[in-house]
């Protein structure tokens, strides 16, 4: 789909046999306590690519996972950033942001109008990161989640 100017990085469709390296990847970004948490996500993420044609987006590095995102498209013109983790060994290299730019591209190419994105509340990290591509928060979300839009 598309290459950066970084080595041999490129992002493109989630194939089910990435799900080892998602699982790799989830576990090294996410602080899990428990199994359950982990397969709760799993189910979740893998429900979402079910409906989210074409938009499980994969980040790799010379064919290694580093990164993903789910963008979904639904029918109320506000798509859903189901998800979106990067490999902590590349954090802050402009993964996250390749992963993004896609994924907006690919809902406004669904038609999409806005983006909604559940965030954990005490996650800075990521709240400054969705800040940078335009993210507001708007409501508050189910139990330790907020939620941010954004206009596409
Ligand atoms: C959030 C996350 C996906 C960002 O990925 P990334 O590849 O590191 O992001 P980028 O390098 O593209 O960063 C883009 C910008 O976001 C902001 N940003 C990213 N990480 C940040 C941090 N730790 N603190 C403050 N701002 C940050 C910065 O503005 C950054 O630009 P800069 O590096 O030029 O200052 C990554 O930190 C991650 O996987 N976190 C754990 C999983 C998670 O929380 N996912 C979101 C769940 S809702």
């Amino acid at each position: 789909m598309s290459e950066g100017g970084n080595g041999g990085i490129r992002i493109r469709k989630f194939s089910p046999r990435d799900m080892d390296e998602i699982v790799r990847v989830e576990r090294a970004s996410f602080d899990y306590s428990s199994v359950l948490g982990l397969l709760y996500w799993l189910t979740y993420y893998l429900i979402y690519w079910l409906i989210s044609q074409g938009g499980f987006l994969i980040a790799e590095d010379n064919e290694r996972v580093i990164g993903f995102a789910i963008a979904c498209s639904l029918p109320t013109a506000q798509g859903e950033l189901a998800a979106m983790a990067v490999d902590p060994k590349y954090w802050r290299m402009g993964i996250g942001t390749g992963l993004m730019e896609e994924a907006v591209a690919h809902l406004k190419g669904k038609g999409m109008r806005r983006i909604g994105v559940g965030v954990m509340r005490d996650n800075t990290q990521a709240i400054d990161f969705y800040r940078r591509f335009g993210f507001h928060k708007r409501a508050r979300g189910f139990g330790i989640y907020d939620r941010m839009f954004r206009v596409i």
